[in-house]
């Protein structure tokens, strides 16, 4: 019986990790999809973004993209928080057009204070833009 439990519990959570680890749909819609208890339909379960693509911006922009940082007053300041951080994210990118995405012209170094943070050849660069693939338009 105990061992049953186990196996089940087991089987839950090998199905959430697989369902975040292999997601290769489109991300979730902003409208509505998996919107806070709180019914803010901004806050958006968007595992990708929260897992991938949050942590390297948090330590290759964050050092200035932040409030009262040299880029603190920008359209792209970071606060630490992926889920609410994300809506002012997505509005920097074009969704399914990786190369016409402000967020990582910016990030190449095209019209950047911040010089060049990221080559088109680097692996973190991939991850932005297969996130940014997967986006719906809006
Ligand atoms: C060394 C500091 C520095 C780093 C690191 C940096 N930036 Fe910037 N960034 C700036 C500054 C300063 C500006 C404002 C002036 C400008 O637009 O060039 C800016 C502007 C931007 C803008 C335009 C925002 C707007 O309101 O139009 C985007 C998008 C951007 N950066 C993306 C990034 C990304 C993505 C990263 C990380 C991969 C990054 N930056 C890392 C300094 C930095």
């Amino acid at each position: 019986m105990r061992f049953d439990r186990k196996l089940s519990v087991l089987a839950v959570c090998l199905c959430s990790l697989g369902c975040a680890d292999f997601h290769r749909g489109p991300a979730p819609r902003d409208a509505g999809a998996d919107a806070g208890a709180d019914g803010d339909a901004a806050l958006v379960a968007d595992w990708t973004f929260e897992i991938q693509v949050y942590p390297i911006l948090e330590s290759r922009c964050q050092g200035c993209h932040q409030g009262g940082g040299m880029a603190g007053s920008t359209r792209f300041v970071l606060t630490g928080n992926a889920r609410m951080d994300r809506a002012m994210v997505v509005a920097l990118v074009t969704p399914g057009d990786p190369g016409a995405s402000l967020l990582l012209q910016r990030a190449t170094g095209e019209a950047h204070a911040g010089g060049q943070v990221i080559t088109q050849d680097d692996t973190d660069y991939d991850t932005i833009a297969n996130w940014i693939l997967g986006l719906s338009a809006p």
